[in-house]
């Protein structure tokens, strides 16, 4: 994220821009309807009410017609109040349909989303990495929030509200024509007029929203930013800088807001001049026909009502567009990311793997992140169980690779990985990874208490079992000493502790899992020399009794280990032990001494502090 921002968002736009060529509108409509198939008898009910209170809320100005018709102007009291009666009625049941009608909507809205937020969450995490490292979490989360949003909006409440727009607008049509053809006709002039207003001034809105829409995503975008880069920001004293650009964009949004509030402000003045002219028709036609005798007042009456209520379905159904093109849109991108491939996917027949010795071996092993780019190159490599194995080499050089390949983040382009004998690629995923424990250089701690964190790598630890992996690591002295001891919360990603810290408490959690196979990647690159000297004397413990993989910049942490390998732009290119390594004078003896001269001091300190 931050400054790389612009390269990934165009990769993701081009990404977007493929799919929304392979995949047409029709095909994602029926992707979607495939969500409300489980819910067929819900709609069925749902149509019913929406025909029902669509229907029935046409008819109060025929009630009135024939009030005026029938009973004011024959003196009918009698007949009068049973209509008010009837009445009375039928506004009671337009509002039961519409009570139900209503509720359904949100039912199927909320139900929906549930659905396809799930399915997203169930396809995100069973993702590859791969697909995480060049996208952007405020983009992915916007998709599992807004866009199911937008998209179940658009089936619940915009494609019912259309229907019942289009209903009622025949629905008036049909009973104006009954009434009256002749004003029917004088009546209906007025829609070219409206359906052309409609039309420009719609393109008018679309083009003021998509500049509301684009300014805000602007705004989030700046916001994101500053607030994970918050630390470079005031570190580098940016903060003016920094405001001034969010300003900028904050400003364009609010100049694209009120344009757009300018424009819709003189859209109801506008529907009521053609409420108007429609009116001042029907009531001079109208009403010189009354005069003439041709015409009855209960009609005109009943005309001047409906005419007014042509205007809201016409305006609805020119907006659903709008809504219908940005929810396809929106599908569009769920639906990139549901289709998203999972490259590391478990073979149907894939075995469980039995609990393991920890005999890795690594096959001529190639790979390549982005093709033509191989990051590893015929990597050979045979690693016995309960041995700790040192890699070595300068940053970029694929250490970090080996072990995504190990945990199968990746698949080798040619070549094998196997434990214990069996190809990682015929195992099941979680029997692999769950005998496997990482610890990487950038901790992560999750939202809860340093218990849960801890416990995290194996749910049924007892109490007891926690303390003592604690203190193993040499964690538990820090924990008891905070107030709430190991009910502490450690806040979003652990931030009231300190590096050190969380990093011990990640090697707990690494370690209650009682992994066949430990992997430290760069755990202590980046901590306190107090913090890695705690490790160092807990190391040993650690590391008995299990393969372990350790990724160490500082060389004075490998040098016991039973084997070290030097990696230099992908491939092998020393072995050996520390002693061996040095007397042969390559890779290995060029680093150590280059890290000899800086460190000599804080080594003798180690050394020290060993015995
Ligand atoms: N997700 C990725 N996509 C593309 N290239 C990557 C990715 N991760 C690492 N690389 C590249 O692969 C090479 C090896 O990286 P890595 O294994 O992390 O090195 P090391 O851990 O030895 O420092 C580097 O050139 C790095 O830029
Ligand atoms: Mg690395």
């Amino acid at each position: 994220m931050g400054m790389g921002g612009g390269g990934h968002f165009h990769r993701l736009m081009s990404e977007e821009e493929e799919y929304s060529r392979r995949i047409s509108d029709t095909v994602l409509i029926k992707r979607l309807m495939k969500y409300t198939l489980n819910f067929k008898g819900k709609i069925v009910v749902l149509l019913a009410t929406l025909i029902a209170a669509t229907g029935l809320n046409l008819l109060p100005p025929v009630l009135f017609t024939i009030a005026v018709d029938r009973y004011i102007s024959a003196f009918d009291l009698q007949g009068l109040s049973l209509l008010s009666i009837a009445f009375i009625g039928l506004i009671f049941s337009i509002f039961l349909a519409q009570y139900f009608q209503n509720y359904l909507i949100e039912w199927l809205g909320h139900r929906m989303e549930y659905e396809i937020r799930m399915n997203m969450f169930r396809h995100l995490q069973r993702l590859s990495i791969g697909y995480y490292s060049d996208k952007e979490v405020g983009s992915i989360v916007s998709r599992v929030t807004n866009d199911v949003e937008k998209i179940t909006e658009l089936i619940s409440s915009g494609v019912t509200t259309a229907l019942a727009d289009i209903i009622t607008l025949a629905g008036i049509i049909v009973i104006m024509l009954l009434m009256n053809l002749w004003l029917s006709i004088i009546t209906f002039t007025v829609i070219p007029m409206v359906v052309a207003f409609m039309y420009f001034w719609g393109r008018r809105v679309r083009k003021v929203y998509r500049e509301t829409r684009k300014t805000i995503a602007s705004v989030s975008a700046r916001i994101e930013e500053s607030v994970s880069g918050i630390k470079e920001i005031q570190a580098f004293s940016k903060e003016r800088e920094t405001q001034k650009e969010f300003q900028k964009a904050n400003v364009s949004n609010m100049q694209a807001n009120i344009e757009a509030g300018r424009v819709m402000s003189a859209f109801w003045p506008a529907v009521g001049i053609f409420g108007a002219i429609g009116n001042s028709l029907v009531l001079w036609f109208g009403g010189s026909a009354v005069m003439s005798g041709t015409l009855t007042i209960g009609i005109l009456f009943g005309f001047m009502a409906y005419i007014n209520r042509f205007f809201m379905p016409i305006q609805d159904l020119s907006m659903f567009w709008n809504s219908v093109q940005s929810a396809m849109a929106a599908a569009e991108r769920v639906f990139l990311l549901l289709d998203s491939k999972i490259e590391v996917k478990e073979k149907t027949d894939a075995v469980t793997l039995p609990p393991i010795k920890g005999a890795i071996s690594y096959e001529n092993v190639t790979f390549s992140y982005e093709q033509g780019q191989p990051v590893l190159k015929e990597i050979n490599l045979m690693i016995e169980p309960k041995k700790t194995v040192a890699l070595v080499g300068p940053t970029g050089a694929g250490k970090t690779t080996m072990i995504n390949l190990l945990y199968r983040f990746y698949d080798p382009d040619s070549g094998r990985i196997t434990i214990d004998g069996y190809d990682l690629r015929d195992v099941k995923l979680e029997s692999l990874r769950s005998q496997m424990a990482i610890v990487l250089q950038d901790p992560f701690l999750f939202t809860g208490s340093v218990k849960m964190n801890i416990k995290y790598g194996r749910l049924d630890a007892t109490d007891d079992e926690i303390i003592a992996v604690a203190k193993a690591v040499g964690a538990h002295d820090f924990i008891a000493s905070f107030p709430k001891g190991y009910e502490t919360e450690v806040g979003e990603r652990g931030s009231r502790l300190s590096l050190g810290q969380r990093q011990l408490i990640t090697l707990a959690r690494a370690l209650i899992a009682d992994p066949k196979i430990l992997i430290m990647d760069e755990a202590t690159s980046s901590i306190d020399a107090y913090t890695e000297l705690i490790i160092k004397q807990a190391l040993e413990k650690i590391l008995k009794n299990r393969t372990s993989i350790v990724i160490a910049h500082r060389l004075s942490t490998v040098m016991n280990a039973d084997l070290i390998v030097v990696i230099d732009e992908g491939r092998i290119v020393e072995k050996g032990t520390h002693k061996e390594l040095l007397e042969s004078g390559g890779l290995y003896r060029r680093l150590y001494e280059t890290q000899f001269k800086d460190t000599m001091k804080v080594e003798d300190l180690y050394a020290e502090a060993d015995h």
